[in-house]
């Protein structure tokens, strides 16, 4: 395996978008930043240089980090940010990843434009698991807002309400044909008739789910979160925020231009607050005459809640001989999450503008989550108290019939926290995530850090711990580090818990992690010294 190197330097750089400029955090002046090109089981290593005038911090999301928690990046969880003038070499190390992956900040809401892609190919003398495509194209489906990222967060703190829609969502930083002096800009995938490509699609959006689409094309997808998936034919993606899918389209309709589109889904009896669709151009090499305007996909209907349900039942492992899978069958720890979304009186009203004088909160396990004032990682190395607790639930601490009608919200008013939850080196462990009908429900895409995991099973309704593990799926279970939770439903997940370190887990849309919904889990380390979390890099920046 080789190791590589890269410089990101963080930088304030003008850009005009929606007929106005304005400047925005860049990685090396670029919006969305630079790619990272690698092989399976590679390391890079990223010589990150603040020179903008916040502080920040680099994730590399899906990479496990093997006991490596120091460069992992989630702020106040594994590091203190690197402040402006400041830099921090990260070793991003690569196992057994193999697809599409994402780097973004993970400090304050700066991941709106600093993010990009890692594509990480099979290594030498291997191959993907399907005809190799003419072309891999990296496709991120990212939101603009015309205001500055930071003053949208604080007013969104402020309000205690919901965060200000974007002003459009974008297709590799593009809104599309369809919004202001934007079309000479909008991205276009040119394509040879009867070649395949292959998108490398990442949900890089802040608050929303998205279908995305190609008029007339059929996907065939291919791999999900930089693991292999049984191919599967289908006109619609459904990817959450943090998610990535590998998808092969072919160039077989006659030449033409066609639009590729993403457009938001909220989900059944919820009020969209969104809904703008964001185009970019599927164009075929060739002398022909094309439609004007170019056919537009049709996606599914941004309240229908099947449509995602079915694409996701499609992500199934590979579990071929080439590419095993190794689900954890036998559990040593049992776990169970609610994620609620709490609606709690604020406690001054100058400060909060919604109604009744209450704001939202966000939970798991009842427990809103605190951030610290210096990372738990440098806590728990060094054994500095006071900074966290280990009392994080195993179960929720009152139990109720979680998706029942008009839930009152009063029900469950989350304690404030900064809890995390210890798991001794090798455990396997099942984790249920369960919604609440507090607020009538949402989704929730559930990210963890240092790990990917099996999802065993989901369903609508509360988790029945005699009955629906019967019904799990041990053959074949997806691999993923980000799953949605269903509104109102359940999901189960299983890993090994076989990389030590601090690792933080949390909803990947924006505005709940800002509300709380967010824990961290410390894998202690096992005996044998590869058992271990590595030393601690002297760079580390400085709390
Ligand atoms: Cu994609 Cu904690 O992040
Ligand atoms: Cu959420």
């Amino acid at each position: 395996a080789a190791v590589r190197r890269a410089t990101f330097v963080v930088q304030e750089t003008s850009y005009t978008r929606l007929c106005d400029t304005k400047k925005i955090l860049t990685v090396n002046g670029q919006y969305p930043g630079p790619t990272l090109y690698a092989e399976t089981g590679d390391t890079i290593i990223v010589d990150v240089q603040n020179k903008g005038n916040q502080n920040i911090t680099l994730h590399w999301h899906g990479v496990k980090q093997p006991r490596n928690p120091w460069t992992d990046g989630p702020e106040f969880i594994t590091q203190c940010p690197i402040k402006p003038g400041g830099r921090f070499s990260q070793r991003v190390i690569l196992s057994d990843e193999e697809g599409t992956l994402w780097w973004h900040a993970h400090s304050d809401w700066s991941r709106a434009t600093v993010h990009g892609a890692i594509v990480i190919r099979p290594k030498q003398g291997t191959n993907y698991p399907f005809p190799k495509p003419h072309k891999e194209v990296p496709l991120i489906l990212g939101d603009w807002w015309k205001s500055d990222i930071e003053e949208v967060l604080q007013e969104f703190i402020r309000t205690g309400g919901d965060p200000n829609a974007s002003d459009a969502l974008t297709i590799n930083g593009q809104p599309g044909d369809f919004y202001n002096c934007s079309k000479q800009d909008t991205f276009k995938l040119i394509v040879d008739y009867g070649k395949t490509y292959m998108l490398r699609m990442i949900n890089a959006g802040m608050n929303n789910i998205l279908f995305f689409g190609i008029a007339n094309h059929t996907f065939t997808i291919v791999g999900q979160d930089a693991a292999y998936v049984k191919p599967f034919k289908s006109d619609y993606i459904t990817i959450t925020p943090g998610q990535t899918l590998d998808v092969l389209v072919e160039a077989n309709q006659p030449p033409n231009h066609y639009y590729m589109a993403s457009k938001v889904y909220i989900g059944a009896g919820l009020a969209p607050f969104v809904r703008s669709t964001t185009t970019a151009v599927l164009e075929y090499r060739g002398n022909y005459t094309a439609s004007s305007p170019p056919p537009l996909p049709i996606l599914p209907n941004i309240t229908n809640s099947t449509a995602p349900q079915s694409f996701s039942a499609n992500l199934r492992s590979l579990a071929s001989a080439d590419h095993p899978i190794k689900v954890p069958v036998n559990v040593d720890q049992k776990f169970l999450f609610t994620v609620s979304v709490n609606f709690v009186p604020c406690n001054n009203t100058t400060d909060c503008r919604t109604a009744n004088n209450q704001r939202f909160r966000a939970s798991i396990n009842n427990i809103t989550f605190q951030s610290p004032k210096i990372d738990i990682l440098e806590a728990y190395y060094r054994g500095i108290n006071g900074v966290y607790g280990d009392d994080f639930p195993a179960n929720p601490p009152l139990e109720f019939d979680y998706t029942a009608d008009n839930l009152s919200a009063a029900l469950r008013i989350p304690r404030n926290g900064t809890e995390v939850r210890v798991i001794p080196f090798n455990t396997t462990v099942e984790l249920v995530y369960q919604g609440t009908n507090l607020l009538r429900g949402i989704e929730h895409p559930m990210h963890l850090h240092g790990y990917s995991f099996f999802v065993v099973g989901t369903g609508l309704g509360n988790f029945d711990r005699e009955e629906d593990p019967k019904r799990y799926n041990l053959v074949d279970p997806p691999l993923v580090n980000t799953i949605s939770v269903p509104r109102n439903g359940w999901t189960a997940i299983r890993f090994t818990a076989d990389n030590p370190g601090v690792w933080l887990m949390h909803c990947h849309f924006e505005r709940h992690i800002t509300w709380g919904m967010e824990m961290t889990f410390i894998v202690r380390n096992g005996k044998r010294s590869e058992q271990k979390i590595l030393s601690r890099p002297s760079d580390m920046p400085p709390c």
